[in-house]
């Protein structure tokens, strides 16, 4: 198949849901993809945020390899050698407090879980989520999205969730004031909204608020997590500890899993039957997400994280109006429309991915990312920017 037909294919074939590339992907390795023509990528996007450890891990690779020979899949009806490792190498990594975890296969699946233990545990209906929140797309995870976009054409169907604007504490009290509140959700940095993240002054108030009216505090870390932004939890920065956490993306480094990491408090409620899902669990992320999570330790990448943005922020000083963002979670505030640019540096060999603001791009560079990838990032964005300067 040439790169067109594969195109022309996929267009004819796939509802058209999708904005793409104008390309097709054959193959990738470390911080680096082959397109079906040959060409090479610098891929500083990782498809939405998920190449935590570059394109297939060799740890990673090799464990879904023999897993795979093993035994593929079984249900949670059986209990699994490869699942037990797992989940104690996660909940190991967990903030202290978190000691249990449910599996599940995406982040919104995954948060559909923690709002829905969040009722059951609180016995209150009520959800309050932030402006700008991106939660996911499943109905029960949409009603928690605020940008219209997604939300308009299903509002009849969607729970009611109380929105309130982005670091706005008199507003979060108002809202939980009625005392009705199951959780609040959150993500601690909003990445599709344009990199907003939540000043610290903020979480220990945000804390003190849920706890006071009897409220969980979800954080929705499906972007922050798994050492991304320089610790396992962003919550570990934030010197809070939320109830709830969800994790997606990066958790299998490749792999399709998710997984909400819970409360001792709430999981000693829990009851079976409350949540299931087939496929949670399953063999094959299970071994994913233990190379993932021995790479990570071992390889000491959450202080790479650190060590790549500070060399990314360095490089674009002047070049950029702000970064944003922790770890390799990185916004590039632009004094100019991203599009443009986003296409320039694709036709220069870099992947980077744009936001709801139409000036902020957004990276998400492999914890994986050697300085010479992160230098061709900056040489590349100045070649880009320069003949507009100019
Ligand atoms: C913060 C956040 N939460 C939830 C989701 C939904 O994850 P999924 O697409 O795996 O359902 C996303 C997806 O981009 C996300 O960025």
């Amino acid at each position: 198949m040439t790169t067109d037909d594969i195109i022309q294919t996929e267009e004819a074939v796939e509802i058209p849901t999708y904005s793409k590339f104008p390309m097709a992907l054959a193959k990738g390795e470390g911080s680096t993809v082959w397109d079906t023509d040959g060409n090479k990528y610098l891929d500083f996007y990782g498809g939405h945020c998920v190449a935590l450890l570059g394109h297939c891990p060799p740890r990673v690779v090799q464990a879904v390899q023999e897993q795979a020979e093993k035994l593929l899949f079984y249900s949670n009806v059986a209990h699994s050698p490869i699942r037990a490792e797992a989940a104690q190498k996660l909940v190991d990594l967990a903030p202290d407090g978190l000691g249990q975890v449910f599996f599940a296969n995406s982040g919104s699946e995954a948060n559909e879980t923690a709002l829905k233990l969040a009722r059951t545990y609180t016995g209150r209906s009520a959800v309050v989520a932030l402006e700008g929140a991106f939660h996911g797309r499943t109905v029960g995870a949409l009603a928690t999205t605020h940008n219209e976009t997604y939300r308009a054409p299903y509002t009849d169907i969607l729970p009611e969730t109380r929105f309130v604007p982005w670091g706005d504490h008199e507003a979060l009290k108002d809202a939980l004031a009625p005392g009705d509140v199951a959780a609040v959700i959150l993500e601690p940095i909003q990445s599709i909204a344009g990199m907003r993240m939540l000043p610290p002054v903020c979480a220990p108030g945000l804390r003190e608020l849920c706890d006071a009216h009897g409220t969980l505090l979800i954080f929705d870390e499906v972007q922050t997590g798994v050492g991304r932004t320089g610790t396992f939890s962003i919550s570990e920065h934030y010197g809070i500890t939320p109830d709830l956490i969800s994790l997606a993306k990066s958790l299998g480094a490749g792999v399709p899993v998710s997984a909400v990491l819970v409360s001792d408090a709430i999981a000693a409620t829990v009851e079976s039957g409350d949540q299931g899902s087939t496929f949670g669990g399953g063999m094959l992320a299970m071994a994913a997400v233990a190379a993932c999570l021995d790479t990570l330790v071992e390889e000491n990448l959450m202080d790479r994280a650190t060590a790549i943005h500070a060399q990314l922020a360095e490089g674009l000083e002047g070049l950029v109006e702000e970064v944003r963002g922790k770890g390799c979670l990185i916004g590039l505030q632009l004094d100019r429309p991203v599009k443009p640019v986003l296409n320039a540096l694709r036709d220069h060999g870099v992947l980077a991915g744009s936001s709801a603001d139409p000036h902020v791009m957004r990276i998400m560079p492999p914890l994986t990312s050697t300085d010479d990838d992160v230098q061709r990032f900056i040489d590349t964005f100045k070649q880009v920017l320069a003949p507009a300067a100019a």
